[in-house]
């Protein structure tokens, strides 16, 4: 069967691989390996991050795990009722996901939050058998233009067919809803781009979806 997830020690992005075997040596007790998809495989929605941060889901394992944009996105997921039990930036915080599935467009960390092209082209496939083995999949939220445009790529869309916008949802052919939001990252709520209550907004939309 095709994997969901990488294994531990990918070879397949050069650059991310001497990344990540710079920390394994640096910071061995990191995880620092492709963080793997975090919730319900039989949810309703999908939400793609961009990647994950260096001290944050690289080092813990999970999906914006103890990186600064897991902050908002636990506590936006807990009132809205995909999340129960309490965010403590840790794997093991007991923290369950309902109806949700949290994954990244690339799933290693790349060096200054950038992945490249191509790694974001050789990471896909693990989205595609994501969103394949999703069989109960309504929504799909994309934080931030990468993960939107790997995303409408992998679904055979044009880029001018779906541009990325915050809060736009798009229907598609298959029956699926695409929704944009800006990243909840940090430079992001700092500047102001995004803010609590434009992040609520966006699912308030999949919920009146769901
Ligand atoms: N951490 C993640 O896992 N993904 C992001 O997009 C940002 C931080």
């Amino acid at each position: 069967m095709t994997p969901l997830d990488p294994d531990y020690d990918c070879p397949d992005c050069p650059r991310l691989v001497a990344f990540r075997n710079r920390y394994r040596q640096e910071e061995p007790d990191w995880f620092n390996g492709p963080v793997p998809s975090f919730g319900d495989i039989n949810g309703a929605l999908l939400i793609v991050g961009l990647a994950p941060g260096l001290r944050g889901a690289n080092r813990t394992s999970r999906p914006f795990t103890g990186d600064y944009a897991g902050d908002l996105l636990y506590q936006t997921l807990g009132e809205f009722g995909f999340a129960k039990g309490h965010y403590d930036k840790r794997p093991d915080d007991g923290l369950t996901l309902h109806n949700v599935l949290i994954t990244n467009a690339v799933r290693c960390v790349p060096p200054e939050n950038k992945p490249i092209g191509a790694e974001i082209n050789t990471c896909r496939p693990y989205l595609t058998n994501t969103i394949a083995a999703m069989t109960d999949l309504k929504v799909i939220l994309t934080l931030g233009k990468i993960a939107h445009d790997t995303t409408v790529r992998m679904l055979g869309y044009k880029l001018k067919d779906i541009p990325f916008g915050h809060g736009n949802a798009a229907r598609l052919d298959n029956g699926l809803t695409l929704v944009d939001s800006y990243h909840c990252s940090r430079y992001n709520t700092n500047t102001g781009r995004l803010t609590e209550d434009m992040f609520r907004s966006v699912f308030q939309k999949i919920r009146d979806i769901l």
